[in-house]
């Protein structure tokens, strides 16, 4: 089953900042792609990710990659990113951090990133640059708006 990864990030590959998103609240528009990218399928992220969000995503399996025990409602705790994988029922889509994704990059298959069109301070987590295997398949770009603070694409990239 091809296996994707969805990440957001800004100009300078910047993920996170203090254990949430650079950007907060203030892109809805990509929360809502976020939620057609993933729903009916496997998600997959790390623990503090989970902790980020606070619950398990709705209409999605979650599973959550950690060394502890973990008792959270509507989640399955696994040891390793490769067991994670193993009991995805639907398509696994690797949804972070930044450890995660470092994991995923080397047998993922496609990426769905939406690339954010500001550098934000304070960032301490970062997406991995891409290498020759990868090229941009398709981009949608959109300008910022009432609801959305700043300029954003969305691409996808694929295996060369
Ligand atoms: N912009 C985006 O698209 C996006 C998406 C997701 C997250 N984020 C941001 O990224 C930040 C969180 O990323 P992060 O890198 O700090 O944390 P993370 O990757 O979400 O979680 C790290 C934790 O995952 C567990 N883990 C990782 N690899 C493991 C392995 N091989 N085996 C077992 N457990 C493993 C460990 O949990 P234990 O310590 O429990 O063992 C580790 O401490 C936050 O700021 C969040 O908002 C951004």
């Amino acid at each position: 089953m091809e296996k994707c990864i969805v990440v957001a990030y800004d100009r300078n590959r910047g993920i996170g900042a203090r254990g949430d998103l650079p950007w907060g609240r203030a892109l809805p528009a990509d929360l809502k792609h976020f939620r057609a990218l993933t729903i009916g399928k496997s998600v997959i992220m790390g623990r503090a990710t989970f902790e980020s969000i606070g619950q398990a995503l709705p209409q999605r399996e979650n599973i959550v990659v950690t060394h502890r025990t973990l008792d959270a409602a509507g989640i399955t705790a696994v040891d390793s990113l490769a067991r994670a994988y193993r009991i995805a029922q639907h398509q696994p889509c690797v949804i972070g951090g930044a450890s995660i994704y470092e994991q995923a990059l080397a047998d993922c298959d496609v990426i769905y990133a939406t690339e954010v069109d500001h550098s934000f301070t304070g960032i301490d987590r970062y997406f991995p640059p891409l290498d020759d295997s990868w090229y941009e398949y398709e981009r949608q770009s959109f300008p910022a708006d009432d609801a959305n603070r700043y300029a954003y694409s969305f691409v996808t990239y694929k295996r060369a």
